[in-house]
């Protein structure tokens, strides 16, 4: 250490050490061992009201039992930050990194996903004890690392808190399908508070969100992207210009009550509403409502992770593919909107920085009624949180995009084919991982993520 900098405080050295922003957010080295730990821990919570059984299940491929969840994202530390930057590192277990190397092909073959349900050992136990092992090596990597080590490494210590963060929220999207197949309805977490000693099942309450409102924007030669500080995943960047007619945003989600309308008047029978592709899923799959709905005598009831309860109008529609969406905005006479205009009307609205909403911050794991429209306040409800919403856009690289080099450059460039783009973040999504430029992106087809509807009108043309 300089004499210059034995004069400066931690916090100073800190920033020293580090680009400036990340010194901003974490302070200094025993806040960044903070920040690990609140990540790590977080994990282990919301596995908590789990029994081993329940985070070994894989109820279809594309979910992951929680134990891998678990596992993998303790695998991420040890792969991308320790085994170039620990002082004599050795693998927690020699076989870890084909187990739970989840698609990194730079780094070799790996175990097949459709069949992680298989894997009985490690168990959830031992999983904790692989966690535990990384996060004393990470907390030492992090304390006692030179200030050159420090610098380099600090941008995979962030991207493996928000990898982390995916992950907490496809667990809790992956449970809420294992717990679905189960006839026996178990129930992930209690019901909310404002429920109990209410005869009546239901979600938190019984708000009507009013009529849909419809928010003009003007358009024209925007700028959308993430800039200045902060972290953003690769596929954010570059901020770039678009060009975008005038057009209009709903200030809300499409509710249970209005799909109800849709599947009366036939919405998943007329194939004049939908794409050919989609109207192959509904003939093939047995389409008539969102995913977890299912019919009890004439009545629909829904799954949540707070356990099954009769369909709530005024709740967002929630669990539909891009198919879906798009057929229901053909019903609607309106269509989605795109990225950038979800993103732009977002930033015009006033609600580009201030990211809040029904995230992952509270014990309702479950979207909530749009609250009611606020005089002078934002127009757009339910932006951040509640359902991620799907757009028109087809996900693809921004102008300019270069993945990192490596394998870390894996992470969401190869995937630029055939998925969709959802903006918003929904009700799984942990606090402080939902961003206005966060591009997530999922198959037309899916419908166990978290998703629901905004329609847009005007502007680019509709199918
Ligand atoms: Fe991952």
């Amino acid at each position: 250490m300089s004499a210059t900098q034995s004069d400066q405080s931690p916090a100073d050295q800190f920033a020293a050490q580090t680009d400036q922003a990340l010194a901003e957010t974490y302070g200094d080295r025993d806040g960044l061992v903070a920040a690990y730990d609140a990540v790590r821990a977080h994990t282990e919570t919301l596995a908590a009201p789990l029994s081993p059984e329940d985070q070994t299940v894989q109820s279809m491929p594309d979910v992951s039992p929680t134990k891998w969840h678990r596992a993998h994202v303790t695998w991420f530390f040890e792969t991308f930050l320790l085994s170039d930057n620990e002082p004599g590192f050795a693998p927690f277990q020699d076989r870890y990194w084909f187990l739970f190397n989840s698609y990194y092909e730079t780094l070799g073959p790996r175990y097949a996903r459709p069949d992680r349900g298989l894997i009985t050992r490690p168990g959830a136990h031992e999983v904790g004890d692989y966690r535990g092992n990384v996060d004393g090596r990470v907390r030492d990597l992090l304390t006692r690392a030179d200030e050159e080590t420090l610098r380099r490494v600090l941008p995979t210590v962030e991207l493996g808190f928000h990898h982390e963060q995916q992950h907490q929220e496809l667990l809790l999207m992956d449970i809420k399908h294992v717990l679905s197949r189960n006839p026996l309805e178990p129930v992930y977490a209690g019901r909310p508070a404002a429920l109990l000693g209410s005869t009546t099942p239901g979600p938190l309450e019984h708000a009507d969100p009013g009529p849909m409102g419809w928010v003009d924007v003007e358009g024209g030669l925007v700028e959308v992207g993430h800039e200045g500080g902060g972290f953003c995943f690769d596929n954010e960047l570059p901020r770039h210009r678009t060009w975008l007619e005038p057009y209009r945003l709903a200030d809300r989600l499409v509710t249970n009550g209005e799909w109800l309308e849709f599947m009366r008047d036939g919405g998943y029978e007329r194939h004049g509403l939908w794409l050919s592709d989609g109207w192959g899923r509904v003939k093939a799959d047995g389409w008539r409502a969102p995913f977890y709905w299912t019919e009890r005598d004439g009545e629909w009831f829904e799954h949540t992770l707070h356990g099954t309860w009769p369909v709530d109008p005024t709740l967002p529609v929630a669990h539909v593919s891009f198919y879906e969406a798009d057929a229901y905005a053909t019903w609607a006479g309106r269509r989605l909107p795109s990225e950038a205009e979800w993103e732009h009307a977002v930033v015009v609205d006033g609600q580009g920085e201030r990211v809040s909403g029904n995230l992952a911050d509270t014990t309702t794991w479950h979207p909530r009624p749009a609250a009611p429209a606020v005089p002078g306040g934002p127009r757009l409800r339910q932006v951040h949180g509640d359902c991620w919403e799907w757009t028109s856009s087809a996900y693809h690289a921004y102008p300019g995009f270069h993945p990192p080099e490596g394998a870390i450059g894996e992470y969401n460039g190869k995937f630029m084919s055939s998925q969709m783009v959802l903006r918003g973040g929904c009700a799984l999504t942990p606090p402080g991982h939902a961003r206005t430029t966060y591009r997530n992106f999922f198959p037309h087809s899916a419908r166990w993520a978290l998703s629901g509807v905004r329609l847009a009108d005007g502007g680019e043309p509709r199918r």
